[in-house]
C-alpha cells in the first residue's frame, strides 16, 4: 500500500548526460516496491510531485535506487540535494509488472532513455525465477547511455543510439529482430516508443510501463488518462497503471 513516507538520501551521482542515480533509505518502501513502481517526490518550493519509477531495491540495505532526468528546475534541485538529506514521497506508487504466473521462458526487455531504470529492477526478479533475460536499450548518443553492464550481467543486451554514437544505428525496433527467439516481452519508454514496440510485436504477449507527466499522483486530478480498447472508457496511469497489459489501453 501507498504511504506517504520520508527517505533519506545515500548517495547522488550523475550517470549520464543529465542523468542522476539517487540511492535512499526508507524501510518501509524498500520492502514493499515491486518492479514498475514508481516514488512520487517532493521537490521543495514545487507544488506538484514528480513521478521517478524504481530502478533497483536492496531490501537487506532497506535502499531504493531511483534514476531521473534532469529536465528541468524541479528535477535539478532534487538532484543538487546531498547525502543525509531528506525529502518526502508517495510510494511505491502505482501498479507494477506482473511477474507471478508467467510461465514464458525467455522474456524480452526493450527500453527507451529514462524507460531504461525500472527494467532493470524487474529483470532481477525474472533472472531470480530462472528466465533468460535478453535486453534491447535505446539511448540518443553515447552520452545518454547508461546501466549497460548490469543489464550484461542480466543476459544477452543490445545497445542503441539514435545518431550511431554507440551500439547499434537507429532504433529499438530496428534491433528486435536480432534478438532471437523470446516469449513475453515488457517494454518502457516514451509513447512513439511503445507505440512502436507494440506495433512490431503485436502478435506477442508483453506489458507496457507508461511514462507520463502526472499531477496528483494518486488517481484523483483525471490528470494521466488514457484511452482503453474494450471499455470505451479511461484508465489512469498513475493509479491503474503505469503498467499495463498491451490489450488494456490505446496508445
Ligand atoms: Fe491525478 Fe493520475 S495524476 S489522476
Amino acid at each position: 500500500m501507498m504511504k506517504k513516507e520520508n527517505v533519506v538520501i545515500k548517495s547522488v551521482e550523475q550517470i549520464a548526460l543529465d542523468t542522476v542515480e539517487m540511492v535512499v533509505k526508507n524501510p518501509y518502501i524498500s520492502q514493499k516496491a515491486i518492479p514498475g513502481q514508481f516514488l512520487h517526490v517532493s521537490v521543495e518550493g514545487h507544488t506538484l510531485r514528480r513521478p521517478i519509477s524504481i530502478a533497483d531495491i536492496n531490501r537487506e540495505n532497506k535502499t531504493i535506487t531511483i534514476l531521473f532526468k534532469m529536465v528541468g528546475s524541479g528535477t535539478a534541485k532534487l538532484a543538487a540535494l546531498n547525502p543525509g538529506m531528506s525529502f518526502d514521497v508517495l510510494g511505491p506508487s502505482g501498479n507494477g509488472f506482473q511477474t507471478e504466473g508467467n510461465e514464458s521462458s525467455t522474456i524480452l526487455l526493450i527500453g527507451g532513455g529514462i524507460g531504461v531504470p525500472p527494467l532493470y529492477y524487474l529483470g532481477k526478479e525474472l533472472a531470480k525465477q530462472n528466465k533468460e533475460i535478453i535486453s534491447v536499450l535505446g539511448y540518443q548518443t553515447r552520452a545518454n547511455v547508461f546501466s549497460e553492464e548490469m543489464f550484461r550481467r542480466l543476459g544477452k543486451t543490445f545497445i542503441v543510439t539514435n545518431d550511431g554514437s554507440y551500439g547499434e544505428k537507429g532504433f529499438v525496433t530496428d534491433v528486435i529482430q536480432k534478438a532471437g527467439y523470446f516469449d513475453y516481452y515488457y517494454s518502457c519508454g516514451p509513447l512513439p516508443m511503445l507505440k512502436a514496440v507494440t506495433a512490431k510485436l503485436a502478435d506477442k504477449p508483453g506489458m507496457i510501463s507508461l511514462e507520463e507527466r502526472m499531477g496528483c499522483g494518486v488517481g484523483a486530478c483525471m490528470a494521466c488518462v488514457i484511452p482503453t480498447d474494450s471499455e470505451g472508457g479511461y484508465k489512469k496511469i498513475c493509479s491503474d497503471g503505469p503498467v499495463f497489459h498491451t490489450q488494456e489501453v490505446s496508445l
